[in-house]
């Protein structure tokens, strides 16, 4: 995947609570282009594989748990400095500590059920996209 581009899920937790629209406005209103898109629901393999950096941390089964109870929003977006406008945008890990107008701030419950998943390097970008996407399914 280049440069410009991030990966990010809607979490089940704002799919339950009725956010994708609220979300994915926010997303395209900030000026990322939607390039791949799909509604899916990771197993609990697909979960424990794609967190598996997070393997030691003591929250790990939680988060396997909670990512893979329901659907989510997957996507791969557009923009020039993508992965780091869009941490910006998504705010802060804990809601409690995401800024004003932020994603998390708006829709979050928790720092475990915290709304949405952004990258964290164009190296992650890359790998967590390839993982949710086929090479046909991606504009
Ligand atoms: P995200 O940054 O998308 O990917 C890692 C996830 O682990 C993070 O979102 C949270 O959902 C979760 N997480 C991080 N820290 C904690 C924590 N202290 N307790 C529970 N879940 C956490």
């Amino acid at each position: 995947m280049i440069a410009n581009r991030t990966f990010t899920m809607i979490k089940p937790d704002a799919v339950e609570n009725g956010h994708i629209g609220g979300i994915l406005d926010k997303i395209t209103s900030a000026g990322f282009k939607i390039v791949a898109m799909k509604y899916t629901q990771l197993s609990t393999r697909d979960a424990e594989e794609f967190y598996a950096v997070h393997k030691e941390r003591p929250f790990y089964g939680e988060l396997v748990e909670f990512m893979s109870r329901g659907p989510i929003v997957a996507a791969i977006l557009e923009k020039d400095n993508a992965v780091e406008d869009f941490r910006a945008l998504i705010g802060a890990t804990n809601p409690a500590e995401a800024a004003e107008g932020t994603i998390r701030k708006l829709y979050a419950t928790s720092i475990g059920e915290n709304a949405v998943h952004g990258s964290d390097s164009d190296e992650n970008a890359a790998i967590e996209g390839a993982f949710h996407f086929a090479g046909r399914e991606v504009f």
